[in-house]
């Protein structure tokens, strides 16, 4: 064809026109059709359902903008805090911005945490070793092992520990009491400038983590200590704006300083006094309850035993004992079924137990392990701790969904105990992005060098939420945190009002900063 001929240029100027109509026709509708997916998905996701107030977009916009600035300045640095180890990481998420604002954010109520792992270790060391008639011993394998005792206690078996040596002496006799009291430090948490290389394995991880409990238990299971360890933790609690505890606790034996004992009774009702107490003190704070737990290596007759003790004592303490969950590693205990006798006793005696199972933290897919998280469904578990493995078992992660059954997320936790270590990579990411039911929690802070909830809300607003996660995901994991508490309806809607006139200090606040 000779573009010369005019007949010909019209053709050409219609068939460019043609061209370019369909081009702009498929151009609209393509913008159209991915408008409504980016619209779906925002829907979709979890806390896309809330409506904010004006406020709180005012606020939004200055969270995300600082949000944005982090992350693009992370896309070109390569460094973000989320995808690097927290014990590397943590320096630098507490210079962030959005750590701050996150900080000061009514986050609600922690609801996966144990009993001995929720204050600062520091504490311990600074203020519980330096207390009188401490002593300590050394096992063959080089474990501390601590007793409160007046007199000096007989040597324990050469096997089992070294002599006790009274701790004041001994720091009378060491080069360095500031390096020693580090070394005490390092005894008491996993925190270490090379995690890859000390921790080779996930068993390695979890024996220096068991052995920690091991250690410190001896100091927190001090009856003077017991008491004022949960009061300093409901204070850190407090003091990073969470007003509500559930604390899954093995009630073990606590003792004085002549070697009398206490049992589980005397515990529970420790725990109470001592949150009136602090209520008292901290008006708006709501409580704590307890999820007596016990160890799920176990035999079957022990866990049957465990089970009967938590009917009683929840008879005996209906408003803080909340129910009872098996804890310990799941890769090396029992799984639930292996339990199914003991678990089944309240549902054949016609007693309500509530459980709140661990379910689902291990990477080994399809085994007998990451099964605990159907068991944990069949058992009517209230939520189901961590549910790390959830996301590959699509009919379980359905009927949780539509039964609100929530997981319990705690992402420094999984990546410290090597379960994932980019947390960008966190299954939670795709149940935020559907807006399964979940709720943050931090397991043992204080074993991980973490404080409070922050920590893990960080973690869970830039690395497993992503880009998307605005004020909505943070206002919906707050106030989830509050609807999947055991507590009762009633207490739920005060916890919430309180929670409510929190937030929008908060909100007044953030939306201030945009000026
Ligand atoms: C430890 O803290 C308690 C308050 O919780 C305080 O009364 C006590 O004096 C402190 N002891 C030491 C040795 O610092
Ligand atoms: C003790 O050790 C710390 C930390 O290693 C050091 O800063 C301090 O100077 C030492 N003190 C003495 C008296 O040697
Ligand atoms: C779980 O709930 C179902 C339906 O309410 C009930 O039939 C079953 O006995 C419960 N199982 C246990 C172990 O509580
Ligand atoms: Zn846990």
């Amino acid at each position: 064809m000779s573009l010369g001929c005019p007949s010909g240029r019209r053709a050409l100027l219609h068939l460019l026109l043609a061209v370019a109509v369909s081009f702009f026709g498929l151009a609209l509708s393509m913008d159209k059709t991915r408008e409504q997916l980016v619209t779906e998905e925002k829907m979709m996701r979890l806390g896309g359902q809330l409506v904010l107030q004006k406020q709180e977009e005012t606020a939004n916009e200055h969270l995300m903008m600082l949000k944005k600035a982090e992350m693009l300045q992370a896309m070109k640095s390569e460094v973000f805090p989320p995808s690097m180890h927290f014990f590397q990481a943590k320096h630098l998420m507490e210079k962030s911005r959005v750590f701050d604002i996150i900080k000061k954010m009514p986050k609600g109520a922690a609801l996966h945490l144990h009993d001995f792992g929720i204050l600062s270790m520091d504490w311990l060391v600074k203020n519980v070793t330096y207390r009188p008639h401490c002593h300590f011993c050394i096992t063959p394998k080089g474990t501390l092992q601590f007793r409160f005792a007046h007199p000096t206690p007989p040597s324990p078996e050469p096997e089992k520990c070294s002599k006790w040596i009274l701790l004041e002496n001994h720091r009378k006799h060491v080069r360095n009491v500031t390096e020693f009291d580090s070394s005490l430090l390092e005894a008491f948490t996993l925190t270490t400038e090379n995690p890859e290389v000390v921790y080779a394995n996930q068993a390695m991880v979890w024996s220096k983590f068991e052995t920690i409990f091991f250690t410190i238990s001896g100091l927190v299971r001090y009856a003077p200590v017991f008491r004022d360890y949960i009061f300093q933790g409901l204070e850190e609690f407090y003091n990073d704006n969470v007003l509500y505890l559930e604390l899954r606790a093995m009630l073990y034996p606590v003792y004085e300083l002549n070697g009398e004992t206490h049992d589980r009774e005397w515990s529970l009702r420790t725990y109470k006094e001592v949150a009136q107490t602090f209520v008292r003190t901290h008006p708006e704070f709501i409580g704590i309850k307890i999820i007596y737990s016990d160890h799920r290596s176990k035999d079957v007759s022990l866990i049957k035993e465990s089970v009967q003790a938590a009917m009683r004592l929840r008879s005996q303490f209906p408003t803080m004992v909340a129910g009872f969950d098996l804890v310990g590693r799941e890769d090396a205990g029992h799984s639930l079924w292996h339990h199914r006798e003991a678990l089944m006793i309240p549902a054949t005696l016609g007693v309500k137990l509530p459980y709140f199972f661990h379910a689902g933290e291990t990477d080994w897919q399809g085994t007998s392990i990451d099964k605990n998280l159907l068991d944990a469904m069949v058992l009517n578990s209230t939520r189901i701790g961590h549910g790390f493995a959830l996301s590959k078992h699509p009919a379980v992660r359905a009927s949780s969904q539509e039964k609100h059954i929530p997981i319990e997320v705690c992402p420094i936790s999984n990546q410290v105990l090597k379960l994932v270590s980019d947390l960008r990579d966190h299954p939670a990411a795709a149940l935020m992005a559907t807006g399964h039911p979940m709720v943050i929690s931090s397991d043992d802070p204080a074993i991980f060098g973490a404080k409070g909830l922050s920590h893990d809300f960080y973690e869970a607003f830039m690395g497993i939420g992503g880009m998307m996660a605005d004020l909505r995901t943070l206002k919906q994991l707050a106030m989830n945190s509050i609807k999947y508490s055991a507590l009762s309806d009633a207490e739920k809607e005060a916890f919430m009002k309180t929670w409510e006139k929190r937030w929008d200090a908060f909100i007044a606040n953030l939306a201030q900063g945009q000026k």
